[in-house]
């Protein structure tokens, strides 16, 4: 029997609901509105999808798994897509989400407008939580954040109360099962039953993550190769616990907000992420399963740096949740992105990557659904063996709408109104990137960088604060250096890399890029600084009033933004520069800064290092040892032969 209720009280997109039976935290509810006519008909301000299409038909058979003693009984499951008359005159059902239970009073939030929402209205209780669906065919989809397909939508905007399926539950995929796994064998959650092709990627059918007895189960039968639906049974197995059986489909659910533990250890990350930005590979690199946040005000390029990222990261799978950010952005990803080419495999970018959704016009409440079912997904992929790499634009969007929640609840406030667990909050969501070793052996990762936009850029409010205890990598985009168009804006000084004091990684980028690689790139950090500090003496004593050498130190610091930490994004061959271009640049700049030149003035210094910063740049913005960069590199090398003066390493 499910819980049932009646709204009491609706407070915006928070109602409280008296309730005839037990309800759990995070458990999810319909809201019934009556007919869609009484409910004002399409809500334009409820969602967005990319292209027209059909909503799927399939909807109302979508079961999800048929787990039958985990606790996942479909039948339970008003999975999205019941609601899928809205607008043909049938009863409309709001989504939402138990924030609280005290006695017999259940606060919900709902995912949707409560616009013409009255007192009274029935709730439904479903018995689980928000729960993302599992299975082939989630790569290339942009969802929102209750998984959604957008571009499955009729017309162009979510009607109110409109769910529709993650997956298309009548398509086949050709299972073949894992060789080598037989009937009796013990298996554990998150082991490998066998694979499905989804275009590049060899699909891994999984014992479902529900499936979490510690004893394992019994593998009573397994599904012959074959073409079969998503929902079709492809294999039993028998608790060793207890005997209760299961059968497991293609497809599996798991609750968004719980962290995927199907893993065999966790150890610290051991090797890096390459970005192809010169700013955090050299610089302050991230780890393979590392975290890290991007800091910066308004219009500091933070966008900018994710699209990046996600475009040219050394990953298997990109998940890009746009959290709260602004709807034509977004179109202008949906848009972008199936046209690239993905550098590293030639194949499109889009046929690795997975979008969820969730604009600054879309209702607040599913922006923090956003982040936790893109997580989730993550996590999926990572129990394939894979490397995902998950990017939130903003997080602050999130805080936000945990804020407004809390605010309704009435709930004592924290530091500007945030909730007082906001810090625990993002660092439980941080704790589920990482690197694990799988149930088989095999490695698979999740690494999740996040934006922050502070208020004003002022980097001590309480979602940087928070974020800054929960990430590993610190790239702050400072406002002085996106003012003066250095981009990629992240101040040298500012940003870090913790993985910089791990051994393991230490070690890592040593045996890969040079044995005093690290020593080298902390030199040249103290380079940076001691051209700060010379350019702070030249300001306040003016250009005569300082020896030459002050001049020379700020021009070295100069050359090395210029040439190393700066980045065109918008350069095709700039944007993106792969390792071994990073070793060589970060080695030849480094040679020239260790000269002696021997200025006589310092405008002579000045016009020196701008003639070099010239034809460097230029270096830059040429293919990899094509012509034209042996050309600028010749014209480099003339440039210095007219001091020949000795090194000083
Ligand atoms: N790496 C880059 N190379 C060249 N131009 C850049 C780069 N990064 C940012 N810009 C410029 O800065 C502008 C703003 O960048 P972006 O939209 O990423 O900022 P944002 O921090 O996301 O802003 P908001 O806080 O409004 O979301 C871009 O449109 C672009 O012109
Ligand atoms: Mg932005």
């Amino acid at each position: 029997m499910k819980t049932k209720g009646k709204v009491t009280g609706i407070i915006s997109n928070m109602l409280t609901v008296a309730v005839d039976g037990p309800v759990a935290q995070n458990e999810i509810c319909y809201i019934s509105l009556g007919s869609d006519a009484a409910a004002g008909g399409p809500m334009p301000e409820t969602g967005m999808a990319v292209q027209g299409g059909k909503m799927s038909e399939a909807s109302m058979a979508a079961t999800g798994s048929n787990i039958s003693e985990s606790g996942a009984a479909s039948e339970k499951d008003k999975t999205y897509g019941s609601n899928a008359t809205a607008g043909s005159g049938k009863v409309v059902s709001m989504m939402a989400e138990v924030i609280k239970v005290v006695g017999t009073t259940a606060y919900v939030q709902v995912f949707d407008s409560t616009r013409g929402l009255q007192v009274g209205a029935p709730v439904e209780f479903e018995g689980h939580m928000l729960e993302a669906t599992l299975g082939p065919g989630i790569m290339t989809r942009i969802y929102d954040g209750l998984q959604n397909d957008l571009a499955a939508m009729e017309g162009v905007f979510l009607r109110r109360g409109e769910y529709n399926d993650p997956l298309d539950y009548d398509s086949h995929w050709d299972f073949t099962p894992m060789a080598g796994l037989k009937v009796g064998d013990t298996v554990v959650a998150g082991d490998w039953l066998g694979s499905v092709p989804e275009g590049w990627l060899d699909h891994k059918i999984m014992v479902p993550f529900k499936l979490s007895e510690p004893q394992g189960y019994r593998l009573s039968w397994i599904a012959p190769a074959g073409n079969y639906k998503i929902t079709d049974t492809i294999a039993k197995v028998t608790s060793v616990a207890d005997e209760t059986q299961s059968e497991i489909s293609m497809v599996q659910k798991w609750p968004v907000k719980v962290a995927v533990t199907a893993y065999k250890e966790k150890p610290r990350p051991q090797r890096t992420m390459e970005t192809g930005f010169r700013a955090i590979d050299t610089f302050n690199p991230i780890a393979e399963g590392g975290t890290g946040f991007v800091p910066g005000p308004f219009g500091a390029g933070k966008t900018v740096l994710q699209h990046g990222i996600s475009k040219q990261a050394n990953a298997d799978v990109i998940i890009f949740a746009a959290c709260g950010e602004r709807a034509n952005e977004v179109v202008e990803t949906f848009v972008e992105f199936p046209e690239l080419d993905d550098p590293r495999t030639g194949r499109k970018l889009m046929e690795r990557t997975i979008i969820i959704a969730n604009t600054s016009n879309m209702p607040v409440a599913a922006r923090e659904a956003s982040v936790y079912t893109a997580m989730t997904i993550g996590e999926y992929y990572r129990a394939m063996g894979l490397k995902a790499l998950l990017l939130a634009d903003s997080t602050s969007r999130w805080a936000q709408a945990l804020r407004e929640m809390s605010n309704r609840l009435e709930e004592l406030p924290g530091q500007d109104a945030f909730p007082m667990d906001l810090s625990a909050v993002i660092s439980n969501f941080y704790a589920r990137a990482g690197m694990v070793y799988l149930p088989g052996g095999q490695t698979g990762s999740v690494t999740f960088i996040g934006t922050v936009s502070p208020a004003g850029g002022n980097l001590k409010e309480p979602v940087t604060e928070a974020t800054k205890k929960a990430a590993k990598c610190f790239y702050a985009l400072s406002q002085g250096r996106a003012d003066s168009k250095r981009y990629p804006a992240i101040d040298p000084l500012e940003s870090y890399s913790k993985y910089l004091e791990y051994d393991e990684i230490v070690a890592y980028l040593n045996q890969h890029y040079g044995a005093d690689w690290t020593a080298r790139v902390q030199a040249s950090k103290a380079m940076i600084q001691r051209g700060k500090e010379a350019y702070e003496q030249i300001n306040i004593l003016g250009d005569d009033g300082v020896p030459i050498e002050y001049h020379d130190r700020y021009w070295k610091s100069e050359l090395f933004d210029f040439i190393i930490l700066q980045q065109d994004s918008f350069d095709p061959t700039d944007a993106n520069c792969p390792m071994e271009r990073q070793v060589y640049m970060f080695e030849y700049v480094m040679g020239i800064c260790e000269r002696e030149f021997g200025f006589e003035g310092f405008e002579a210094c000045q016009n020196y290092y701008k003639r070099l910063i010239n034809e460097l740049r230029q270096m830059n913005y040429s293919a990899f040892n094509g012509p034209g960069f042996q050309e600028h590199k010749a014209a480099v090398e003339q440039i210095l032969a007219e001091h020949p003066m000795s090194s000083r390493a």
